[in-house]
C-alpha cells in the first residue's frame, strides 16, 4: 500500500500539490466550499492514479489545492462511499494520501439524518465521536510503517479543534449541536425501526460516510475534525420522505454556515 501512496504522492506533487496544512473532505452538496478556496488547482480523481472514481450526483469528483482560510488546503469535492461497491481501504485511500503529502489535520463534512429530538433539518452538528457499523478499513494485514495494528479510539475528534469551533459558532450566532455520529452502509435511508434502534444504542446523527476516514487518519495519527449537516429527520413522528435530492438541497442551503466555521477553524492552525 504504501508504494501506491507514494506514487499519488509523487504524481499529485508533480501537478504543483505541495505542502498542505490541511485536508477536507466535503460531503453531499456541501462542495461549494471550494468557491472560497483562492489560487487554486483542481484534478479530476480520473486522473489521478490509484485514485477510484466516485458515481453519485452530487459528489463532483475532484481533488482541489489551494489557499482557505489563509493556509494551503487540499480539498475533495466528492467523496467514495462503501455503497458504490469500493472497499473500505479503496474508500479511504485519498486520506492515506493527504497525509503524505503532508497535511497536519483532517476536516470532514457529511449529510445526515437527524436522531436526537432537540435536532431540527438545517442544524449542524459538531461530531464529538462515533459508532462504525460500516466495514472497518483497518481489516487486513497492517502495515507498521504507516501505523499500529491495534490504534486507540478513545479520542478521535479533537478536543482542542472542537472547543475552537464551538467558540467560532458562538462569535458568529450560529447555532451547533455536539453529538454522536453513526455510519450504515446504505445507500437505503432507514426504516422507522431502524432509527429508533440507532437512537436507543447511542446516536445523535445517521449517514453513510465519515468513519472509514476518521478511522484511517487516526491509524497515522492524524487530527480529526468533523461536521454533520442535519438534512433530514429519523425522529419518531417527524420522519418524513427523504430523497438524494432533498438531502441536497438542505445541505446547500446550510452550506454557508458550515464553510464560516470551516474558514476560521482552518485559520487558527
Ligand atoms: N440516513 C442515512 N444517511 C443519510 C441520511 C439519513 O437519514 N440523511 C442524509 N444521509
Amino acid at each position: 500500500m504504501l508504494e501506491q501512496i507514494n506514487e499519488t504522492v509523487d504524481f499529485l506533487r508533480s501537478k504543483g500539490v505541495t505542502d498542505p496544512d490541511a485536508g477536507i473532505i466535503l460531503g453531499t452538496g456541501l462542495g461549494g466550499l471550494t468557491a472560497k478556496m483562492e489560487n487554486y488547482l483542481e484534478i479530476d480523481y480520473r486522473d489521478i492514479p490509484n485514485f477510484p472514481v466516485p458515481t453519485v450526483d452530487g459528489h463532483a469528483g475532484k481533488l482541489i489545492y489551494g489557499d482557505f482560510g489563509g493556509r494551503k488546503i487540499v480539498a475533495m469535492k466528492g467523496r467514495f462511499h462503501f455503497y458504490e461497491g469500493y472497499d473500505a481501504r479503496e474508500v479511504t485511500m485519498p486520506v492515506r494520501v493527504m497525509k503524505y503529502l503532508g497535511i497536519k489535520c483532517l476536516f470532514l463534512s457529511n449529510a445526515s439524518g437527524g436522531l436526537n429530538p432537540a435536532y431540527q433539518v438545517g442544524d449542524i452538528m459538531i461530531v464529538t465521536d462515533h459508532i462504525n457499523l460500516l466495514p472497518n478499513p483497518l481489516m487486513g494485514p497492517n502495515d507498521d510503517r504507516i501505523g499500529p495494528r491495534f490504534p486507540d479510539m478513545g479520542e478521535v475528534y479533537d478536543r482542542g479543534l472542537i472547543g475552537r469551533a464551538l467558540m467560532i459558532a458562538e462569535k458568529n450566532g450560529i447555532k451547533v449541536h455536539r453529538g454522536v455520529y453513526l455510519s450504515t452502509s446504505g445507500p437505503t435511508f432507514e426504516t422507522p425501526a431502524e432509527y429508533r434502534y440507532f437512537r436507543i444504542i447511542g446516536a445523535d446523527a445517521v449517514g453513510m460516510s465519515t468513519t472509514t476516514e476518521v478511522i484511517v487518519a487516526r491509524h497515522m495519527n492524524l487530527p480529526c475534525f468533523a461536521v454533520s449537516i442535519i438534512t433530514d429527520l429519523g425522529i419518531e413522528g417527524k420522519i418524513e420522505y427523504t430523497t438524494h435530492e432533498s438531502v441536497q438541497k438542505v445541505a446547500a442551503k446550510t452550506e454557508a454556515r458550515m464553510t464560516t466555521i470551516m474558514t476560521e477553524l482552518i485559520s487558527t492552525l
